[in-house]
């Protein structure tokens, strides 16, 4: 690795650790540096150049996925709060990471129609009733093998019984569930 992607690199651990600590006090329902460890080992092994992450709250998880992608990587991310935001905005500049970062501010029902990407992975974590119809929209911009990785498929799968039941047996996708902690997330490849 050159020196200058190792400082970039510290520099996103920094704002991470910030974050982290910060979550420790005030409720912020980031994905965490435990279930974001297999996040990361999944954009690691899917090598994309194009990410779509619904639920961007403060940046963290963006800049996790950031710290795995080199410059020719671009990643979308869609919030409904200006102020989160905002300052998502402030933490993935600071974090100095390779890709090129989109926040998009509205609501992702509205917002995804208007994409004009594809992309070969998603990372959906807002509203856990609404993952079905993020992903029905989106489903046109996904590619053959595109990855999606949804969190929360453990503590909120009764909110997202659509969701689950859809990448399961609806024969478009191939997926599982993966336990992390009492939580965990549902990683599913388009076919
Ligand atoms: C669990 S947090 C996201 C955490 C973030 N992915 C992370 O790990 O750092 C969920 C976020 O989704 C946002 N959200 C909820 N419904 C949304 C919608 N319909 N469109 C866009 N963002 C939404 C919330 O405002 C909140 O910031």
């Amino acid at each position: 690795m050159k020196m200058s992607s190792a400082l970039s690199l510290a520099k996103a651990d920094k704002v991470l650790a910030e974050i982290e600590e910060a979550a420790k006090h005030d409720f912020l329902p980031i994905v965490g540096p435990v279930k974001g460890k297999i996040l990361a080992q999944t954009v690691r092994d899917a090598k994309p150049h194009r990410v779509l992450e619904v639920g961007t709250l403060i940046g963290y998880s963006a800049i996790l996925i950031g710290k795995e992608l080199g410059k020719n990587a671009v990643i979308t991310t869609i919030e409904i709060h200006p102020d989160e935001a905002k300052l998502a905005k402030t933490n993935i500049k600071r974090a100095g990471i390779p890709p090129k970062i989109n926040v998009v501010v509205g609501d992702a029902i509205k917002m995804i129609p208007t994409l004009k990407d594809c992309y070969d992975a998603v990372f959906i974590d807002a509203e856990k009733t609404e993952y079905y119809e993020y992903l029905r929209l989106m489903e046109d911009k996904l590619l053959k093998g595109t990855v999606i990785v949804a969190d929360n498929a453990g503590i909120f799968a009764d909110q997202m019984w659509d969701y689950l039941d859809y990448v399961r047996n609806s024969g478009k996708y191939r997926s599982k569930y993966v336990q992390i902690g009492e939580d965990g997330v549902e990683i599913s490849f388009k076919l």
